[in-house]
Parts: structure tokens; sequence; C-alpha cells
């Protein structure tokens, strides 16, 4: 966590033009300099940086902002990324704040975990290049056999490692590595006592980078041909530093043609990712071959709605991954699939086709994913009228997993036509699924908070006795008509399922920043003495410095507003500058952007009235972070009881995390039930 000190050094110190020049070839023209539009493609600079302002701009399409402003857009990195980017770059140090010494332990474990793993990739990637062995066996296959060019190899920082069972952690070791992370990061294997044992050995190496771009993980092929003594693929197992369903492959490489393009391809391999990059499609990610999860999508969903799936011409795993994709709707993407030719997948089609040809098949074939299944399941149901009903309700399934109401809608619409029944029809069942699901999804939270308190309740109950853990089962789910918690008859826009907890509150600490952002009220709290202190805060400062460091540091989950907020961060970074929230925002050249703020800013949205009254602020505001910060510490409590459920799990240091949480939830219960006492 990075002390406010710090990150007001880290602002003070930034020189915009020392950040945009790393990224951006720059020329001075009188007191500023200028260049190509990092942003948007163009012939003639329109990208003006300002050393006295310490701004970027592009008149053209708008966008830049501050040196960390510039970065997040750039880079796509969030604010606490960007702070530490630059702290590196003008080696400000970052105390942080004082960790206990389990996350202390765990810390320095982490630390020493990337820095093997990185350790690990320069030495294969030189291997590859600068050995016999590398060259007659690794550069051979990629280049040989897989046509790939030396540019592409490297951008990857695909490796080759070398056959030898146990040299690589000999060499490891005497590169100052603990043999611990050699172990916890899965590059060895080995019991106590034995040699360890390269996984990797003869092998093709991917590494994963996350999205700061540290490796995090490894892939490795085997290059002989495949026969079923060996593994075609080893991967890094899971560990402190890889979390499988977190990451995607390809992730650091694309996201920021993914962001430019405001769209990313899924497929599913190593290779799809690289031969589609090296011919000119760099935003393209790959799930590894399993289906995707939600974390992963939020991942996405940082830079981009819109996702095109890949399919293999002759995939018979088409009907399987329908289900896959539901996840994605339901995570408000617009989801679009290509079918690829016969036989074809994405690295063999790439290879065999030029860019041209690739982007002209894509804009020829690409489907909406609602469309294609319909016509795909629609197919089977010739003359077979129950067979039909049972296709229809699950298109509607997949149709109401779609948070939006307007795209639903619209879905419905196309879908009646294809299917000859009329929308009334379409729509009211679509309503009673919504309603069926928002109750499942209601009975499933509430069962699972329950669990969690019963079992956290269990285990410490446990630990006292020392004995072990054991778990308690999840509640079967109730059939959808028994128990089912009183639902109002509203319209299906408020019975759909929630798909992020934390949206609301989002929404409700971006309405204060939207009407009362530039605002000032008394904080009041009891110092250690118990004495009544208040601070003067301006609402925006308010919210910044409690989500970026505070006991609980977050990021916005909602994209839109994850936007709005680092705005109204960049914006009122000059703390005298005056801020009007509802001008800033309404005059955005987003529109996605103007219409959410002047939904926010409308009166009678939500029936909300407007705050100015610096009274009411003064509970408002920090009772808005406050139902947050329970929203997430709830949350990190459920994982934890994952974590707890999980062959292994230390449970001392799970313990003591949650002791920490429930603590901090007492914490914020009490604060949030004087506050609404006080209303
Ligand atoms: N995969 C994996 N681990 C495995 C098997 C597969 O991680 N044990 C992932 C890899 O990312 C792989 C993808 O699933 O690229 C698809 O697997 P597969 O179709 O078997 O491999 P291809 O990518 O087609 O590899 P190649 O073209 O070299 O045969
Ligand atoms: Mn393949």
């Amino acid at each position: 966590m990075i002390p406010q000190e710090t990150v007001q050094k880290i602002l003070d110190t930034a020189q915009i033009f020392d950040v945009v020049s790393e990224f951006v070839s720059l020329r001075r023209r009188g007191q500023n300099y200028v260049g190509l539009c990092p942003f948007h493609n163009e012939k003639t600079p329109s990208f003006s940086v300002s050393p006295s302002r310490n701004i970027c701009h592009c008149f053209s399409c708008g966008k830049g902002g501050s040196p960390a402003g510039f970065l997040m857009e750039h880079e796509q990195m969030t604010y606490p990324e960007a702070l530490r980017w630059l702290a590196r770059k003008y080696n400000i140090e970052i105390q942080e704040r004082e960790l206990t010494p389990e996350e202390q332990a765990a810390q320095t474990a982490r630390e020493g975990m990337l820095q093997v793993n990185d350790w690990a990739r320069k030495t294969w990637e030189n291997d590859l290049w600068n050995t016999e062995e590398g060259r007659n066996y690794g550069v051979t296959y990629f280049m040989g056999h897989r046509k790939l060019q030396e540019a592409t190899i490297k951008r990857f920082h695909l490796g080759y490692s070398l056959k030898d069972k146990f040299e690589f952690c000999t060499r490891a070791l005497s590169a100052g590595h603990k043999r611990d992370y050699i172990l916890s990061t899965g590059l060895c294997y080995g019991d106590p006592g034995q040699r360890p044992v390269n996984r990797f050995r003869g092998r093709a190496i991917f590494p994963y980078l996350n999205l700061s771009g540290q490796v995090v993980a490894f892939g490795g092929r085997i290059l002989d041909k495949v026969d079923h003594a060996a593994m075609k693929y080893v991967n890094s197992p899971e560990s402190e530093i890889y979390r499988k369903s977190n990451m995607l492959y390809g992730i650091y490489e694309a996201k920021q043609s993914i962001a430019k393009r405001d769209k990313v391809f899924l497929v599913e391999g190593y290779f799809d990712v690289i031969t589609m990059a090296q011919a000119g499609i760099e935003n393209v990610v790959a799930s590894s071959g399993t289906s995707l999860t939600s974390g992963q999508i939020q991942m996405i969903a940082r830079f981009t709605h819109n996702i095109t799936v890949l399919y293999d011409g002759d995939s018979a795993g088409i009907r399987a991954s329908l289900r896959g994709i539901d996840m994605l709707l339901l995570e408000g993407m617009n989801v679009k699939v290509l079918l690829l030719p016969d036989g074809e997948d994405p690295d063999s089609f790439a290879r065999s086709h030029s860019a041209t040809e690739l982007e002209e098949y894509i804009r020829q074939h690409e489907q909406d994913f609602i469309r294609f299944k319909t016509n795909l399941l629609m197919k089977d149901t010739e003359n077979d009228p129950l067979k039909k009903s049972q296709v229809i309700q699950n298109i509607l399934q997949s149709i109401a997993l779609i948070p939006d109401s307007i795209t639903s809608a619209v879905y419905i619409r196309e879908t009646s036509q294809q299917v000859h029944i009329s929308e009334q029809q379409l729509t009211d069942y679509l309503n009673k699924l919504r309603e069926k699901n928002y109750a499942a999804e209601l009975r499933r939270q509430e069962a699972e908070q329950r669990r969690a308190e019963a079992q956290a309740a269990l285990e410490a109950k446990r630990t006292e006795e020392g004995t072990s853990a054991e778990s308690i089962p999840t509640e079967a789910p109730l059939s959808a008509e028994s128990e089912l918690p009183a639902l109002n008859p509203e319209p299906a826009r408020k019975t759909a399922v929630p798909n992020r907890i934390t949206d609301q509150y989002e929404r409700n600490l971006l309405r204060y920043i939207v009407r009362n952002g530039g605002q000032t009220f008394l904080l009041k709290y009891n110092d250690e003495t118990g004495a009544l202190q208040s601070e003067e805060w301006r609402v925006i400062d308010f919210i910044g410095n409690e989500l970026i460091s505070g006991d609980i540091t977050y990021e916005f989950r909602h994209p839109v507003y994850a936007r709005m907020f680092q705005m109204a961060l960049d914006a009122t970074e000059d703390q005298q500058k005056p801020f009007n929230g509802i001008a800033f925002f309404v005059n955005q050249p987003d529109p996605e952007i103007s219409q959410t703020a002047l939904k926010l800013a409308d009166d009678r949205y939500e029936g909300l009235s407007f705050v100015d009254n610096i009274e009411d602020m003064s509970f408002l505001v920090p009772r808005a972070i406050m139902e947050l910060k329970c929203a997430v510490v709830r949350e990190q409590i459920n994982q934890l009881q994952d974590a707890l459920r999980q062959p292994g799990a230390d449970f001392r240091t799970i313990m003591t995390e949650y002791n920490n949480l429930t603590a901090l939830k007492k914490k914020f219960d009490k604060i949030i039930g004087e506050r609404i006492v006080t209303n």
C-alpha cells in the first residue's frame, strides 16, 4: 500500500515529457512538444505535450492526461500500477504500509517467486538463441515448423529449456535464487533431499505475463511427435503468484490493442494467439483450452466489452461450449462468434492467409452469438414442436443473462422473427426466467453467507481444540418454487440477475462525485481520546483517499464507473482548481460517460434528492464508502472460505486473515449503524 505522502511525491516529481517520450517520439514546437497520437491512427501529429501544465492531450481524439493518467490510458495500468511505474522511473522509494509478519513472509515469497520466474524467462530466451541445442531444436521448431518470425518470438519472449534434468536448478541456485522459490513456482519439482528436476526440460517455452508484465507462469510444449508417454503441454502449477482462473495467455501483449480496437478475440491456444498477432491481429488472448472464468472476463472487461470467440471449423465442441459463452453474457459482454472453415484452427488459418484476407474473413463471418446459437439449435428442431420449445427456452435462458435491458429487448425482437413466436410471448417468458434467476441468486448468496459464518465459527472452535478442519458442505440449492422470497411484480430490468454486487455501491459513490465532487464537507470522528474532531475534505479527495489508501484499497469494477472515477481523480489532482462534476462529466466526448453522468445527476433517477447540504454530506459520503468496503469485506470472507476448502490450505494464515476481516467488518457495521441512527 502506498502512503499518501509518497503518492504526492510521485505526482509532484513525474514530468509529462519524460513519461510520454518513452512511448511516443516527440518534436519541439514552441513551449510544447508534438507527436503522433498513440491513441488513434493518424498521419499528421495532433498529440501535444505541455511541460508547463504537465499534461498531454490529443486535439483530434481528445485523449491524454497527467503523467499517471497517460500511463493508465496508454499502458492500461491501474492507478497504483502507474504510481509504482513512476516511482521506479524516478527512483522514489515506496515505503509500504507496515505489514504483519504473515503478510511480510507472504510478500517476500511473492517477490522471490517473481524474481526466479523472470530469471527463468531470460535464461530460456537466451538458451533458445545462444546455445546449439536451443538453435537446433527450439529455433528450428518455432521458425521452421511453426513459421514464426524472429520478431514474433522475441515479442512473446518465447524460449527453449535445455534437456538436462538438473542443470537448470543448479544454474538458478548459483544465480542466487532460493530453492524454496524454484520449487514453489513449479519451475522444478522434487522431494526434500532430492535434486530438483526441471519441469520444462526439452520444451518450447511460453511465458505468461500478467497485466503489469510480470512473469507469473509458463507453458511448455514438447517438440517431438506427440506420443502417449509424454504430455504435449506442461504448465506451471497454481501458486501464490499464479491463479489459473485469473490469467489469460497473451493479455499483456494484447491489452493495448484490445483497448485501441475496443475488441478482443478469444482463442484456445498459445499458437493461435501468437500466429494471429504475427498476422497483424494483436488483440487476441487464449483461455488455454479451458472455459472462461468470471475473473478472466472481468480482466477483459477493463479494456473492452466486445468479444469474438473463435471456433475451429470442425469443432465438435461448439455445442458444449455454448454454456461457457453464457458466462460472457452474464458479465455484460457483447458476444460474437467466428466459425473458421472446416479443418482450420486460428493458428493454421492465420498462417495461410494475409492480414487483409484475415480481416476480410472476420468481417464477413462474424456472427452475433444469440443469432448463431438460435440458428445452430433450431436446425435440429424441424417438425418437432417439443424440441423447438425446449430450444427456445434455452435461448431465452441466455438472453435472460444479459444485464442490459435494451440489448436484451433487441434480441427478443430478433429471436421472435427467427422462431416465429410473438415478442410478447417471449418477453413474458423471459421475465419469468429472470425472476427465477434472481430469486435463485439471492438464495445462493444467502446460503453462502450462512455457510461461511457457520464454517468460520466451526473452524475457530477447532483451532482452539487443535483438531483438523473439515468443511461444511454447500447447501443443496432449493428448488425454484420453494421458499421464494416475495417478489414484487416489478419490471424486468429490476429483476435481472445482479452481476456485480459492488455496482450499486460504486454507483452511489459516483453520484456524490458527479453531483458534489468539488464541494467540501466536515468529516467528524472521535480521536483516540474519544474527543470529537472534524476535518474539512473535498468530496472527491476524500473518496479517492479512502479507496486508494485506507483500511481496504479498492478499484472500481464497473468499467464505466471505473473510468469516470479515474477521470475525476485526474481532473482534481490540482486541489486548488475548482471542480464541477456535472459540467466535467456531461461534457465528455464519450457518450457512455456523459449519459451515465446525466443519469446520476438527474434528481428523479432512483428518487434520490440532490445533496447540497454540507451537514448531510458529512455522514452520507463516509457512509457510502463504508457500504462499499463492507461489501468487499463480505466478499473477501467468502473467498477465504473457498481457500479453506482447498486441500493443504494454510489454516493459520487464513484464520489470521479471517479474524482481521471480521474485525474490520464489525467496525464498518458499527460505523454504518451509528450513521444510520443519526440520520
Ligand atoms: N493446453 C494446456 N495444457 C494442456 C493442454 C492444452 O495449457 N495439457 C492449452 C494450451 O494453451 C494449448 C491449448 O490448450 O495451446 C490448446 O490445446 P491443443 O489444441 O492441444 O494444442 P494447440 O494449441 O493446438 O497446439 P499445437 O498447435 O502445437 O498442436
Ligand atoms: Mn494447433
